[in-house]
């Protein structure tokens, strides 16, 4: 496939419809320029994930630059482990296998049951009412083999649905919750989860069929997606199973590999999916650090009287 120019950007595409491998951004001089900014956000809409390698990124320009994106979430407390982070910035998520001491998470931990549901095809903080835009993942060491991201283009698999689906799905709401996931992921270890944790965190609600930020069709589901306001549980699950299922086919994934300190994958959680692949946690250290960029578009805050659907009620006027 051939390079793509977009202003100052040399875009590699490594997969037939999205996932691009960018070049010409310097790093170093964060915060970029607006017209820098501009083209690279450009590039994000084309082409939903962008990968990008020897940013030299390190803690405080990953964050400056994330922030120049929008304003990012603090790392989220609610069901993790009850340790202190590792990372002084409030602002980094935690997405290795190390402990505080720079050892490996013990398997059956919680910390290490937790992150099973990373292996589910999922969204980042769909389970928020304000939801987030972007992920900016920074890799700090990589494992010598496996542990690539995968990534599904749900625009296209959308516009391959039969018009009777885009019929049947337009207007519908799903509920989206962090323990629904982590249920499926881990049914087991997910028995120890309170009822106090699951308090403190409460699902949210967002529009299935959704415009992502370059005009074209999207939808907003995976892993957290529990079920459809209105329909029943049984009948939630098939649909959102099915609509996985297509998302996730071969043709719409693009295996992205980590290969060194300093790669950076930069994606947009409204208008793609993904999931983690298996490596020898309990062998090698991973150290992987994530921005989490809040959704400023129209569709940032979902729809947070969707409740009110259980009882009868219909969508909100838009
Ligand atoms: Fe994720």
């Amino acid at each position: 496939m051939e390079p793509i120019q977009i202003g100052s950007l040399t875009c590699k595409p490594l997969h037939p419809t999205f996932v691009a491998e960018i070049s010409g951004v310097d790093f170093s001089q964060v915060p970029l320029p607006q017209n820098v900014i501009d083209d690279l956000v450009a590039a994000q809409n084309r082409f939903a994930v962008t990968v990008y390698r020897d940013t030299g990124l390190d803690d405080a320009r990953h964050v400056k630059f994330s922030q120049q994106l929008n304003e990012c979430e603090l790392c989220p407390k609610f069901g993790g482990p009850a340790q202190p982070d590792r990372f002084s910035d409030p602002h980094l998520f935690d997405a290795g296998n190390m402990n505080l001491d720079g050892t490996l998470i013990q398997k059956d931990t919680r910390r290490w049951w937790y992150n099973k549901g990373n292996a589910l095809w999922h969204t980042d903080s769909s389970f928020n009412q304000h939801r987030s835009k972007y992920s900016l993942l920074l890799a700090h060491l990589v494992p010598q083999e496996g542990g690539d991201t995968q990534f599904a283009d749900v625009r296209t698999a959308y516009d391959d649905l039969p018009q009777e689906k885009k019929d049947e799905i337009e207007d519908l709401v799903i509920e989206h919750d962090l323990w629904w996931s982590r249920q499926i992921a881990a049914p087991e270890e997910f028995k120890s989860v309170t009822q106090h944790e699951k308090n403190a965190k409460q699902p949210a609600y967002h529009k299935l069929v959704q415009v992502g930020p370059d005009g074209r069709k999207t939808m907003f589901i995976a892993a957290h997606a529990k079920r459809v306001m209105g329909w029943s549980q049984e009948k939630s699950t098939k649909l959102i199973t099915e609509l996985i299922e297509h998302c996730t086919q071969p043709k719409y994934t693009c295996s992205v590999k980590w290969y060194h300190p300093g790669q950076l994958v930069w994606w947009d959680n409204r208008i793609s999916m993904h999931r983690a692949t298996p490596f020898s946690d309990q062998m090698e250290k991973r150290d992987m650090r994530r921005t989490t960029v809040f959704d400023d578009g129209p569709e940032a805050y979902g729809v947070p009287d969707a409740p009110q659907m259980e009882l009868g009620g219909s969508l909100p006027p838009a």
